[in-house]
């Protein structure tokens, strides 16, 4: 990361990961960003963001890219900028718990591939659940960015937020990122929160927020006035909205102002008319709703995604009517469960089963996720978990509650994956491995659709075969990659869809 030594704020650039995960459900094609590369890398932005969250599911699964060969290709045409990337800690970019090995592993052939930085969190702040890959970025000779995820409650202190930030410096962290998935962090907060790490540690504090709620750049205006190092800008249109403040309306917004950066105008409105056409192109996986003030995430105070998938499980349901109760039940879940953040997946945990709670009666139906969390197996919650919702999670699952970090539970992994990529004549090298680990599935049809396009073909045609987008699928607000599981509540069968929202 570069040394801030002037007193100008940094920008990072997030248009290659968040920018397209944010608004056009992360179907940006790796050609689709070769031709915006050099001019990228000359503005000389502190990072670009340029792999993890959900690009590397997105890309293998409905792009056919195998991920590390998007990192090469964007690591060749951008040189001279850091690359960044969103770990999910533990989770690496997936939704459970994987093992030390794994974990390590894939923050090794990251590393390897050319990846600088390694923004690392944890949806519980669970600080345990990110000191692996940590570790593993500081042994690469890498850095090490730890994040507090941002989530209002009332355990939520703007102290308690400080606290985490001084254990992130304490495990080893090189910089600390204030990262409000949601875009609900109001602009003084964040002023409050900047201000006292700013205060309290020697490291690098950068804000990530989004404009969802239409409060992300007057936030970014409070946290440099508050002495931020550095906050995450995208590019128009894949910024604003569900995304990052666009970086010619921040550079605007700090006109005159003695912080304000300097990027190049004409550089970056080349960017935009190439980026425009992308947008285009991507229509089927754009929507208006991504692009406008969602006011509704303020009112509600819960991820704008979130909300939109929201309503569709309800009306599948049949509980259209029932919305306000469903959401009024949301805090009270969320107190049960210690006060959990809501990012992706708890965000869908826990409103699938505030929907339970308000159908059935409280607690009645208990979903496996939402027990699971009751009982320690996604990590420490901030809060505790109520005592009788923790009893009655034991008893249904049949589980026994934990407090050890979840992975502890875990066995090193990296033999096996390795002889089952061979047992399949796979590559079984570390990139295949820990692409395996996560995405089983999705490795196999890559490799199909693979053999597929290298059969010869019986008929030539001569036609060019135009660069056509993947079949349309609906626009989904939320952004990114659809899980669905299987909910049985007294004998009928639910199927509940997990979408990744935006990180
Ligand atoms: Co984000």
């Amino acid at each position: 990361m570069k040394a801030n030594v002037s007193n100008k704020v940094i920008f990072n650039n997030t248009v290659l990961r968040d920018g397209h995960q944010s608004l056009a459900a992360t179907r940006m094609r790796t050609e689709q960003m070769l031709p915006i590369l050099s001019d990228l890398d000359s503005l000389g932005f502190g990072a670009l963001e340029t792999w993890g969250g959900a690009t590397i599911d997105a890309g293998l699964r409905f792009l056919k890219e195998f991920p590390f060969d998007r990192l090469d290709a964007l690591k060749k045409g951008t040189p001279k900028t850091p690359h960044m990337m969103l770990l999910r800690g533990q989770n690496i970019v997936q939704y459970s718990n994987f093992p030390d090995d794994v974990v390590e592993a894939f923050v090794h052939m990251s590393a390897k591939h050319g990846m600088d930085i390694f923004r690392i969190f944890d949806a519980l702040n669970d600080v345990r659940n990110i000191e692996t890959a940590v570790r593993a970025a500081k042994a690469a000779g890498k850095h090490a960015q730890g994040v507090i995820c941002y989530t209002a409650s009332p355990f939520h202190t703007v102290e308690k937020f400080l606290e985490m930030g001084v254990e992130l410096e304490a495990i080893g962290c090189d910089s600390i990122c204030l990262k409000d998935m949601a875009g609900l962090v109001p602009p003084y907060v964040a002023f409050r929160i900047v201000k006292g790490l700013k205060e309290r540690v020697k490291i690098p504090v950068i804000v990530h927020t989004h404009e969802t709620a239409g409060l992300g750049a007057p936030t970014y205006y409070a946290a440099i006035e508050a002495g931020v190092d550095q906050v995450d800008t995208s590019i128009v249109p894949f910024a604003n909205g569900t995304g990052q403040p666009d970086t010619v309306r921040m550079l605007s917004l700090l006109e005159d102002h003695p912080r304000c950066p300097s990027y190049d105008r004409p550089t970056l409105q080349r960017i935009r008319e190439h980026l425009t056409t992308v947008y285009k192109e991507l229509s089927n996986f754009t929507s208006v709703t991504n692009e406008v003030v969602d006011s509704d995430a303020l009112t509600y105070q819960v991820p704008g995604g979130m909300l939109s998938n929201f309503r569709n499980q309800l009306k599948d349901q049949k509980m259209e009517d029932r919305f306000e109760e469903v959401f009024r039940e949301i805090p009270v879940v969320r107190e049960a469960l210690g006060w959990i953040p809501l990012v992706t997946p708890t965000s869908q945990i826990v409103g699938v089963q505030a929907m339970l709670n308000v159908k059935f009666g409280r607690w009645k139906n208990f979903a496996p996720q939402a027990m699971d969390i009751a009982l320690g197996y996604y990590g420490q919650t901030p809060a505790p978990v109520d005592k009788e919702v923790r009893a009655l999670a034991a008893k249904i699952s049949k589980k026994d509650p934990i407090d050890v970090r979840p992975a502890d539970l875990l066995k090193p992994r990296m033999d096996a994956l390795r002889e089952e990529l061979r047992k399949q004549e796979f590559p079984d090298d570390d990139e295949h491995c820990v692409i395996h680990a996560m995405f089983p599935q999705e490795l196999r049809q890559y490799y199909e659709a693979k053999k597929k396009a290298a059969e010869p073909k019986e008929t030539v045609v001569a036609t060019p075969a135009p660069a056509a987008p993947p079949p349309p699928a609906a626009p989904r607000a939320g952004g990114g990659p659809v899980k669905r599981f299987a909910l049985q509540i007294e004998g009928n069968d639910y199927a509940v869809e997990v979408e990744e929202i935006r990180q």
